[in-house]
């Protein structure tokens, strides 16, 4: 990208920031290396993919570079500050100006059919049950063996672990970047298989049963 365009979309960004911090998150865009990281297991046949938060389209733009089709790309952008920009960038995309939390009732595939979704989403600063809704929403649109991906600058995945569990989701950290500002790491949130469902649910059971065993099981008195 051109110094100039980078630093437009950068004063861009930070202005968005200043009138909305928490739904900005971010007083700058991603930078490259975050933007190659998050799509790196991005190929053309995941196509169609979703990308929640754009912004000013760094990752659209990498996921292009990965070679997805303009046309199998939906960009879900709650800033209205953002949409006119990705609109001129990005013409043969679907942009929609939207909540992500909304994904499920806005009905825009026949079924599961998106390889994969990008999330720039600032999922630290939402409620646990706004982050159950996207990711809940997204995964009726994901086919079988697909994924969503989300980036963080916090230590751990940003998913609370109960929420993975509720919606049977496993997260596995795939790549960090030092290269960002701040510096970021990449998970990948995919269904559990049938059998890790069975060994998380048995281990739920013997916790259970553990609770109860003779120390505290007032019947062996
Ligand atoms: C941290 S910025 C990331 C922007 C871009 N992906 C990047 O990495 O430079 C978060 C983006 O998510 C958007 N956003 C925040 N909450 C949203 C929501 N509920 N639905 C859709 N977009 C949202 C913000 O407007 C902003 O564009």
């Amino acid at each position: 990208m051109r110094t100039d365009a980078a630093f437009s979309d950068f004063v861009h960004f930070f202005r968005s920031w200043i009138s909305n911090p928490l739904r900005v998150a971010s007083v700058t865009p991603s930078g490259e290396s975050l933007a190659r990281l998050i799509t790196k297991e991005i190929s053309p046949m995941d196509g169609p993919v979703i990308e929640l938060g754009p912004g000013t389209g760094v990752f659209t733009r990498a996921l292009l570079a990965r070679g997805v089709a303009p046309s199998d790309l939906t960009l879900i952008e709650y800033g209205p500050e953002f949409v006119p920009g990705l609109q001129r960038r990005f013409p043969e995309a679907r942009i929609l100006q939207m909540d992500a939390a909304k994904l499920a009732q806005a009905h825009l595939f026949d079924g599961d059919e998106v390889g994969a979704v990008i999330s720039g989403l600032p999922l630290l600063s939402m409620s646990p049950r706004k982050v159950t809704a996207i990711l809940g929403g997204a995964f009726a649109y994901i086919r079988q063996g697909g994924a969503f991906y989300q980036f963080t600058y916090g230590p751990r995945c940003p998913v609370p672990r109960p929420i993975l569990d509720r919606l049977g989701l496993k997260a596995v950290h795939i790549g960090h970047t030092v290269r960002n500002l701040p510096p970021a790491a990449v998970y990948r949130i995919s269904r559990r298989k049938p059998l890790e469902l069975v060994r998380e649910r048995s281990r739920e059971r013997s916790e259970a049963e553990a609770v109860v065993l003779p120390g505290n099981d007032n019947s062996a008195h």
